[in-house]
């Protein structure tokens, strides 16, 4: 036998490639590709993946055929069935084994009969099938010539099987870009030494399919929203200006999913907004405009729960995972336009959390824009801490030209008040969220949010930026919450209490507070400390 295996180009220890065709439980024949190793001189194992039908069927039928061919249109069709008509395998390319239960393929060059002698499947994603060989016919036939087209579509074949089974993988896409450049590679050495051939048929319809799977794949976001606690130092003498703290919350929450599509085209919710995202997204890499996206909930707007950032952070997010964009999310914050004064948005996208940046860099009198501001501080926030959460029916808070506006004509604020800003965050704040210390944490927030909105008193009004918001802090200051605050220019105002019970009962009462106002919405909320969730699919 060992001179029979060596005569078809076996040696111990050698993967070679073949073809295992088997029977499954209903009697039809199968075949797939696999890499065989001979063992000895009546041994060869196959290692098929654990998912496959082969194994399934070398389990139940404890036999096979190890059909031997180098003929690339066999490889494809049996690697992939869907290029079959009506997506199976022909009976007509098979014919019944001489002393094993199993299939042949008809138009192979040589046959290995064998019957399975054991079966090795710890927990990895392949086993080892140990096979006896029954019979070998290897009718003789001519020598063939060398094709490099030949191995260069088969090589192609095998990374697409890879492809496909990893493409919905997302930790995988590093590992697929890697597969499909070496298809690529592949595809350069048929179109050179085979053109207009078999070979490259097989090459052109391997890589529309590639295409439909990938076009396939599905990717979802959900991002929730942020309470911005403050700025820091509004001054920027000492070289950095802003900095400032916040707290990614659970709800309210951006929620969308995307594909690859022929053109852009946007469903649900905010559909131009998200249109000029994804084309600014597309625009700044690159790339051609072609993805469905559809937004399924979004964070209400322009009153102070950063809607703009975890929206753009969300398209961009998805995007990038479509289209194989490796970037950081500070990286797509600053190539979305966001986090030109605050990282507290794109930090808890990405990891959730209570957060505090250390500012821009400035340069001239000015902030820098294309720089990050870093996340100095990042610790996940007391789980039981629950939130009320109010956004009264008031004028919006300030955004684009007017924020910018508000933030050019506010004089700096005093070296004094930004040392007072930064010694209760350093010696209260902090401290307290460390040992869990509600009562200082709300402290040190409720004087941070004081010292702040009275800078910004002139831009907004007072130091929270409408009546009903001042008039909605002090009764839950009267309620007795431990810390309370406007988010960024309002109007929405919070609340923190000891845990989910308190928060419910102060939902109640400022409910009806606004209730006999203005009107609005009131919901209780934990901090989210995860930062997004992102799934990819086919
Ligand atoms: C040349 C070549 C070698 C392959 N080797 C293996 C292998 O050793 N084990 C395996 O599980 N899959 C291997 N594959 C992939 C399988 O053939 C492929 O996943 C096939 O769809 C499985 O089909 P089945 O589910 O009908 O068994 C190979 C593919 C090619 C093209």
């Amino acid at each position: 036998m060992t001179e029979k295996l060596a005569a078809l180009g076996f040696s111990k220890g050698l993967i070679v490639e073949t073809i295992v065709s088997t029977y499954d439980s209903n009697g039809r024949p199968n075949a797939a590709p696999m890499g065989v190793t001979m063992e000895n001189a009546q041994q060869i194992t196959i290692k098929p993946y654990i998912t496959t039908l082969t194994y399934k069927n070398l389990q139940q039928q404890k036999c096979a055929v190890i059909n031997i061919t180098s003929n690339p249109e066999l490889y494809y069709c049996t690697a992939f069935k869907e290029v079959n008509p009506a997506g199976i395998l022909s009976q007509e390319l098979f014919e019944k084994a001489e002393t094993v239960n199993a299939p042949k393929l008809r138009t192979a060059d040589a046959h290995i009969e064998v019957s399975v002698a054991k079966i090795d499947a710890d927990k990895s994603e392949r086993a080892t099938v140990h096979c006896k060989v029954r019979l070998i016919k290897s009718p003789r036939k001519l020598p063939t010539v060398y094709c490099r087209a030949t191995a260069a579509t088969i090589e192609a074949i095998i990374h697409a099987t890879r492809v496909k089974a990893l493409c919905n993988d997302e930790n995988e896409q590093e590992h697929v870009k890697e597969l499909l450049r070496m298809i690529e590679n592949c595809g350069d050495i048929v179109n050179r030494v085979a053109p207009n051939s078999r070979y490259s048929e097989v090459m052109a319809d391997l890589n529309k399919r590639i295409k439909s799977w990938r076009e396939k794949v599905k990717v979802y976001v959900k991002t929730s929203a942020r309470l911005h606690m403050g700025l820091i130092d509004l001054n920027g003498n000492i070289g950095r200006i802003f900095g400032g703290l916040g707290v990614g919350i659970k709800y309210p929450n951006v929620i969308l999913e995307a594909q690859q599509a022929e053109a852009l085209c946007v469903t649900g919710e905010k559909i131009e907004q998200v249109k000029a995202l994804a084309q600014r997204f597309f625009d700044f890499y690159r790339i051609k405009a072609k993805a469905k996206i559809h937004v399924k909930q979004t964070i209400p707007e322009h009153v102070g729960l950063g809607s703009g950032t975890q929206l753009a952070l969300a398209v961009a997010t998805a995007l990038a995972k479509l289209f194989n964009v490796k970037a950081s999310t500070a990286e797509l914050a600053l190539a979305m336009g966001r986090a030109k004064r605050s990282g507290i948005g794109t930090t808890v996208f990405e990891k959730g959390g209570f957060v505090v940046d250390g500012g821009k860099t400035v340069k001239n009198n000015a902030a820098v824009t294309e720089c990050f501001p870093p996340p100095i501080f990042h610790m996940p926030f007391p789980e039981k801490w629950t939130f009320v959460v109010a956004i009264p029916n008031t004028k919006k808070g300030l955004s684009k030209d007017a924020e910018i506006a508000a933030f050019n004509q506010l004089p700096p604020m005093s070296a004094e008040k930004v040392g007072e800003i930064c010694r209760l965050i350093m010696l209260k704040l902090l401290p307290a969220l460390v040992e869990q210390d509600i009562k200082s944490f709300g402290e040190a927030l409720t004087q941070i949010q004081i010292i702040v909105g009275t800078h910004f008193a002139p831009a907004q009004g007072g130091t929270y930026s409408s009546e009903t918001t001042t008039e909605g802090i002090r009764l839950l200051q009267k309620l007795g919450v431990h810390g309370v605050g406007q988010s960024s220019w309002g109007p929405t105002f919070y609340g923190l209490c000891q845990n989910e019970k308190e928060a419910e009962v102060m939902q109640e009462k400022i409910r009806a507070f606004l209730n006999n106002g203005v009107g609005g919405q009131v919901f209780t909320t934990k901090a989210n400390n995860k930062g997004v969730t992102i799934r990819v699919w086919c």
